[in-house]
């Protein structure tokens, strides 16, 4: 232990040395503290004879330094897992420790098991090799047990322990253990955990833990340790064709392009030829650079920059990959979603969607199904909650190269980030492309949008009214149409209450139907802005991320958001429609401003104040900013 510690702080990199050759294991421990989870991780560390924290800290310090000066160290992995949440400022509650023993290195993700469980587990399993499944013996299979194994298998981790803890506290006794491994063996058959490593064991005593314990005469399997330092290493990675995500195009000067990544998978050699994606266009590797100097080859976990002999155009995100197996490339998939937020998933609303190095926008449809993870039930759905795993179809707003996640976890999983609050919302993992996608093409069409519009002699566009239910949207609407039909313009006017009659009959006031309704109409609004028309949308729109969807859709200048703020208490004194009076009776649920938000524009092109305007007013001034520009606060 002195002499290890001793290294560490006077010789970094001699002791760095000693370990590069070591493998490395990956491992995450599921399990909660009863379980006597932080006592397992304890006396691995503690009967490793290696660091502790305060000398991770500076593990970690002295890495960073090293890394800059382009050493290649495994610690820069301690912190890989999580660098996606990193650069959304998410602090993810994971606590990585490292320890050695004379065979192998090792990294042990831990992950509390409270509320927030399965944000931490993905994040810990996502990068793992292996995973401690604990077991206190007095207890058995737990519903927390069956969560744990089944994101386990979800995330693709095969070697797996169920380390039955505490045997000292139910005598020893064989037929407690073996009763548990059954339980356990027919709920792992389930979910796809072929095979196990059932150990009895006393973390707190340290039996089975690095010797056979003389208490289990009857077992006569490994002790942890041991398992720990022979369970194979996923390094298949490099047998598979080579892939790069690029993280960054490095162009210092005009004689030197150089694309920089972490190799996913495979091996690259100067003469290989290459592929990049989505763009398809192939050219032959040049250098493979890094700060130590040029290499002959490059294998799957290293960084490096790779330049190429032709002047071909890549971007940060694309992907580099062998020309002859280069991964698909799709922007519809099948996924399994697994939705981390308290703000529950809703199909419909577009997220940001990262894969490696690439963010696109992904509308996600309503669940094929959710999970029981309990019993493994398929549940029907219409949206994800909190640590609910569904499995729902993917469309993207750009095709991206991509290969399933049970193939390679580095080009099949995703995380999803909420587009207004910049939260890490959900992780995922894509099945296949769907084909439909790819034999839908885009027809073209001679006449279009502007001959559209300048043959009705006008700038084609959508007026979007939001506000409240009752705050006056349809009256200005329709004396706004009736202003510009005077004019002799083209209009059509979008109604809530009228579509809802129609088109969206099917639809009702949950948020996952508002959120229907509103990409129905941007989409029908959408349409009637191609054909040239001015159209005029009249719905509550009650959500800041739909309205935002509805100006993406259109083209710039296109979309002019008014805001009718009316104050709730002035909607509910008119109350027209007299629904104010039935939500607050109980008798109307989901009602805006009542007991279903309303999120006011932050940014509309044009707001009334409907308390100091009247109707005609507001509709004479919004033709007028409609017609030439005008003040936007009315
Ligand atoms: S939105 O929220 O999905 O945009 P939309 O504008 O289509 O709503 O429909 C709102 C109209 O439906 C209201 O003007 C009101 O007449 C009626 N309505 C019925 N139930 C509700 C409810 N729970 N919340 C809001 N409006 C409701």
């Amino acid at each position: 232990m002195a002499h290890q510690s001793a290294l560490i702080a006077e010789d970094i990199q001699a002791y760095l040395k000693q370990h590069e050759v070591k493998s490395l294991l990956r491992f995450i421990t599921c399990g909660s503290v009863d379980d006597g989870k932080s006592t397992l991780i304890g006396r691995l560390l503690y009967d490793s004879k290696m660091i502790f924290e305060d000398q991770l800290a500076a593990l970690e310090a002295d890495s960073k330094k090293v890394g800059t000066q382009g050493g290649e160290i495994d610690f820069a992995l301690l912190v890989d897992g999580l660098a996606a949440e990193r650069e959304q400022g998410i602090t993810i509650d994971v606590a990585y420790r490292f320890f050695s023993t004379e065979k192998r290195k090792f990294i042990v993700a831990d992950t509390p098991g409270h509320e927030q469980y399965t944000r931490n587990m993905v994040t810990g399993a996502s990068t793992a090799d292996a995973a401690i499944i604990l077991i206190d013996a007095r207890k058995g299979v737990l519903t927390q047990t069956r969560r744990h194994s089944f994101l386990v298998s979800l995330l693709g981790i095969r070697h797996v322990v169920l380390a039955i803890n505490k045997m000292d506290l139910v005598g020893w006794s064989k037929d407690v253990f073996e009763q548990i491994v059954a339980d356990y063996h027919d709920f792992a058959a389930q979910i796809g955990i072929r095979d196990f490593t059932a150990i009895p064991m006393s973390a707190l005593k340290g039996d089975n833990i690095t010797e056979p314990s003389a208490h289990t005469p009857w077992y006569s399997g490994p002790p942890l340790m041991r398992w720990l330092e022979e369970a194979p290493v996923e390094d298949d990675l490099q047998d598979k064709p080579f892939r790069m995500p690029v993280q960054w195009v490095n162009r210092p000067n005009l004689d030197f392009r150089g694309f920089a990544g972490q190799i996913a998978s495979g091996v690259v050699k100067p003469g290989d030829k290459v592929k990049a994606l989505p763009s398809g266009r192939e050219s032959t590797v040049e250098r493979i650079v890094t700060m130590r100097g040029d290499l002959d080859q490059a294998v799957a976990g290293q960084s490096v920059t790779i330049t190429l002999k032709d002047e071909i155009d890549i971007s940060r995100g694309d992907v580099l990959a062998a020309a002859a197996a280069p991964p698909e490339v799709a922007d519809q998939f099948e996924s399994t979603i697994v939705w981390f937020d308290d703000e529950p998933l809703l199909p419909g609303r577009p997220y940001l969607l990262k894969l490696g190095a690439r963010t696109v926008t992904a509308q996600i449809t309503e669940p094929k199904h959710k999970v029981n993870v309990n019993t493994l039930e398929k549940l029907a759905a219409t949206r994800l909650e909190l640590n609910e795993i569904g499995v729902c179809n993917l469309a993207l707003s750009a095709p991206i190269a991509f290969d399933p996640y049970a193939e390679n976890k580095d080009l099949g999983g995703f995380i999803l980030i909420d587009r207004l609050s910049n939260r890490t919302v959900g992780a995922g993992l894509l099945h296949f492309a769907l084909r439909r996608s790819q034999n839908i093409h885009w027809q073209a069409l001679d006449v279009d949008k502007t001959s559209r519009s300048a043959a009705k002699g006008q700038k084609a566009r959508v007026v979007w009214f939001t506000g409240l239910s009752g705050a006056g949207k349809s009256t200005i609407a329709n004396l706004v149409e009736k202003r510009l039909h005077a004019e002799g313009r083209h209009t059509y006017l979008l109604d809530g209450d009228n579509v809802r009659h129609g088109l969206n009959k099917d639809l009702g006031f949950t948020e996952e139907d508002r959120v229907e309704n509103i990409r129905r109409v941007a989409e029908v609004s959408k349409l009637m802005v191609d054909a040239g028309l001015i159209v005029l949308v009249s719905f509550i729109s009650p959500f800041r991320a739909e309205r935002r969807m509805a100006r993406e859709l259109m083209g710039e200048r296109e979309f002019v958001e008014v805001f009718v703020d009316t104050p709730l208490a002035e909607a509910e004194k008119r109350d027209v429609k007299g629904l104010y009076k039935k939500a607050r009776a109980g008798e109307l649920k989901n009602f805006t401003g009542i007991d279903s938000p309303y999120e006011p524009p932050e940014n509309a092109e044009i707001r009334i104040d409907t308390t100091q305007t009247t109707p005609e007013e507001a509709a004479e001034a919004i033709f007028r900013w409609l017609e030439g520009g005008f003040d936007p606060v009315i």
